[in-house]
């Protein structure tokens, strides 16, 4: 039989688990929401979460703060499993006066933050909140500021995911962007520097929250998160799929699952993928398909800068990160924003020990004022910059166009990719035969008594000796040229070939990465 004090311990513990009560949670579902317990519910295993930090109080006596329970401080910390895995998680609880930060709730997400770098797990932060404690001032700033520190130490050593599934606004969204991974659900997850009302008195302009920080808006114009969800339960889905390709920190090897799928299978619908012209276009995700065990494909910014795909795959079983131009969309050509989205996904594969392998078909980087003014030269720097410090195994297949500055950007042997395959369609080359023939014969064409038949002449020489894998495959700059059927095959061998990589780099206190 409990005890009383027994007996008051659970009772404290139920009440204080209701969070901001009955009312605020039939407001939190009205708003189509779940509550921070309910969501954390479902993203771990059953039974396997443990909360931390329940009794913990705010310490204000501003505005009848004093008199003013905040149950669990309007966040619920603690850790649990995933798929069998320790992860370690903060949840805002909007029910709790709006699920603001004041110093104690900032401090018990720092506690979480703290305890998954100790031990190496990855941190998942789900984001639902008012702001700042107003009536917190400075107090809140401080925790804003702790959390945000938190966050710089922890990148590159444990995965850190943020997850928007309600108001994440002003500075708040700084601690998102300085995370791994941010995932938004449709219709409910906003973020914003400044919000509607701010934007309407200061510029006039008129924008609801959802045009202005919704998830579509930062999926696929900012490019500020990563992932975009139908429904809470979907974005949950998600997060666990993402893991599944993750190690928990920077010093473990990812997961490695069951296959299931032969490791020689070829196919033959690869050998008739690419058109003859070299104007027309198909879809790379039919080569990532086909080559990805049981052809199952996560694309990461799937909405964003769609000229580039990056997604993570497993070959044989183990995680593989792919950048893939894509000549579906602006001829797969690199202009600021793929550069940026590659840069990036390179970065975190690199951090996290996940190899990389790069399709290309990249016709060159946009030409344009546009292009030139927005600072390609410094965006596409990071692409260059990213492949070459990158310490993983590197494994590029040229499907077809390799051209100029793009060719050597998308992880040629030259940025230390360490298998360079081509398909026998591949062109490596300055640039496509049109162009190159109108330079370097130019005065020959304009002389010709027929300039036309003498151009299209010197276009057929130019194709016909730059246009194809075997000069580079002769400098060994090509390791080998495949047909297209046999890519999978010889994917997996390279990576297995390429498991035991050891890479140095030149002592230093951190790069300089142009940004
Ligand atoms: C204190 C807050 C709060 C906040 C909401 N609440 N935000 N309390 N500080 N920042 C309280 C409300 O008073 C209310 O309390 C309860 O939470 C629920 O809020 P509602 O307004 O009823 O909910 P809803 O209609 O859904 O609107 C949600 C909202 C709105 C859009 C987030 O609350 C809002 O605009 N809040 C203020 C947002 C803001 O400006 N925050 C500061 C940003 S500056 P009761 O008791 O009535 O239930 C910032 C700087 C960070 O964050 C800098 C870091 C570096």
């Amino acid at each position: 039989m409990a005890t009383r004090k027994q007996e008051q311990l659970l009772e404290l513990k139920t009440r204080l688990r209701q969070g901001g009560g009955e009312k605020a949670v039939e407001k939190q579902h009205a708003a189509g929401k779940q509550t921070a317990r309910e969501r954390l519910e479902k993203l771990f295993d059953p039974q396997s979460f443990v909360e931390t930090g329940l009794f913990v109080k705010h310490r204000c006596q501003n505005f009848g703060m004093e008199k003013k329970e905040t149950p669990g401080e309007g966040v619920v910390t603690g850790y649990g499993t995933i798929d069998g895995r320790l992860v370690y998680a903060a949840a805002q609880d909007f029910t709790v006066i709006g699920g603001s930060l004041g110093e104690m709730h900032a401090a018990k997400i720092a506690a979480a933050q703290e305890a998954s770098l100790k031990v190496g797990a990855p941190m998942i932060c789900i984001n639902d909140s008012g702001g700042a404690r107003i009536q917190e001032g400075v107090d809140a700033l401080a925790g804003y500021g702790r959390i945000f520190y938190n966050n710089t130490m922890a990148s590159g050593v444990i995965p850190q995911i943020s997850v928007i599934m309600g108001p994440c606004a002003g500075g708040a969204v700084y601690s998102p962007a300085l995370t791994d991974f941010i995932f938004m659900v449709k219709g409910t997850g906003q973020m914003y520097i400044t919000g509607p009302q701010v934007i309407k008195s200061v510029t006039g302009e008129a924008v609801t929250a959802e045009e202005l920080g919704g998830a579509m808006a930062h999926n696929s114009a900012s490019g500020c998160a990563h992932f975009a969800a139908d429904s809470e339960d979907d974005c949950i889905a998600q997060i666990r799929r993402l893991l599944s390709f993750l190690p928990q920190n920077n010093m473990d090897p990812a997961p490695v699952y069951p296959c299931g799928d032969d490791l020689n299978r070829e196919d033959e619908a690869l050998n008739d993928l690419v058109p003859e012209s070299p104007n027309k276009s198909y879809d790379m995700m039919d080569v990532i398909r086909s080559i990805a065990d049981n052809g199952d494909v996560f694309e990461y910014q799937q909405h964003y800068a769609c000229n580039i795909i990056t997604a993570f795959i497993r070959l044989g079983g183990k995680s593989v990160g792919v950048i893939a131009s894509q000549p579906k969309f602006m001829a797969g050509c690199l202009d600021i924003n793929a550069s940026d989205k590659a840069s990036r996904f390179i970065r975190t594969c690199d951090a996290f020990n996940i190899p990389l392998l790069t399709l290309e078909d990249v016709p060159g980087f946009l030409p344009g004022t546009q292009q030139e003014r927005g600072g390609i030269i410094r965006h596409g720097a990071k692409m260059l910059y990213a492949y070459s410090e990158a310490t993983v195994p590197k494994v590029t297949v040229i499907t077809r166009k390799a051209y100029g500055g793009a060719y050597i950007g998308m992880c040629s042997k030259h940025l230390g990719a360490d298998m360079v395959f081509a398909w026998p369609d591949a062109e490596i080359a300055v640039m496509g035969a049109d162009g190159a023939a109108n330079i370097i014969f130019s005065k020959d064409i304009k002389a010709a008594a027929d300039p036309a038949a003498e151009r299209a002449a010197k276009i057929a020489q130019y194709q016909d000796t730059m246009m194809n894998p075997y000069v580079a495959a002769a400098r060994g700059y090509v390791d080998d040229i495949i047909l297209p059927s046999e890519t999978r095959k010889y994917l997996i061998s390279a990576f297995d070939a390429l498991a035991g990589k050891h890479a140095d780099r030149p002592r230093k206190k951190h790069g300089n990465i142009p940004l």
